[in-house]
């Protein structure tokens, strides 16, 4: 998959943070803002008392709809609150994130990921990119936190190997021969893990680093 980077990693974090609001907040309410097909719900079913969905066009898989900046919701009235790849769509980063705070009670969380480099995608819009200092920012400039916490999703070396998976796929499939590119794109995203296990200056936020995705944990005062 061109985009293991992103998509492998964010499985991964959404299976472990479901568990972790579980134990540290019992069966919890959980708000999917820009729910598409819900493809993480499976992930939260077993600690989830509640799996509310959202989407800003009729969506036969979301029980609501409206956009992240204006979320037809009662201040307060879930524990977790996830946003998956949206973002970067949204007109309005900075009144999202206020939302998100609005509608997630005390001690409970807001889980967001998002780009850092991605082919231009609209969805319907595609209009921002980030790094891991202007996503805290925005976050703590916009709503009242107990703790922001922002990772890169992968490396760097993860990151460049994934733009070029998604043009060798993409020419692959313009020539009819999308098979042949599959080999060669798991081949660069295994290496390309293992150069960045070998280097923490490839893995952690710093100068001259590049990420394909970042994970936002953001908790409520209690
Ligand atoms: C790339 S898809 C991600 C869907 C899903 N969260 C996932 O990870 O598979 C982007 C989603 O954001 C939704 N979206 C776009 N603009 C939005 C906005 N302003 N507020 C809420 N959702 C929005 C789209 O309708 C779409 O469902």
């Amino acid at each position: 998959m061109p985009t293991y980077a992103v998509r492998a990693p964010l499985a991964r974090w959404l299976a472990e943070e479901a568990a972790r609001a579980h134990a540290d907040l019992g069966p919890y309410r959980l708000l999917d803002v820009g729910c598409g097909q819900k493809p993480y719900e499976p992930l939260f079913a077993p600690y989830a008392s509640a799996y509310v969905g959202v989407d800003p066009a009729p969506n036969p898989r979301a029980e609501l709809e409206g956009s992240v900046e204006e979320l037809p919701v009662e201040d307060a009235a879930y524990d977790v609150a996830i946003c998956i790849q949206v973002f970067e769509h949204c007109d309005d980063p900075a009144r999202a994130v206020s939302e998100l705070a609005r509608v997630t009670a005390a001690g409970g969380r807001v889980l967001v990921s998002t780009h850092g480099v991605m082919a231009y995608h609209p969805s319907p819009a595609d209009y921002w990119r980030w790094t891991h200092t202007g996503l805290e920012k925005l976050f703590r400039d916009n709503a009242d936190w107990a703790s922001v916490r922002v990772t890169p999703a992968s490396g760097t070396t993860a990151c460049l190997g994934m733009i070029a998976s998604l043009y060798l796929d993409l020419a692959a499939r313009r020539a009819h021969a999308g098979i042949l590119a599959r080999p060669l794109v798991a081949a660069i995203n295994s290496v390309a893990s293992a150069v960045d296990r070998r280097s923490a200056q490839l893995r952690e936020p710093g100068p001259g680093t590049l990420f394909a995705n970042f994970h936002v944990v953001a908790e409520r005062p209690a």
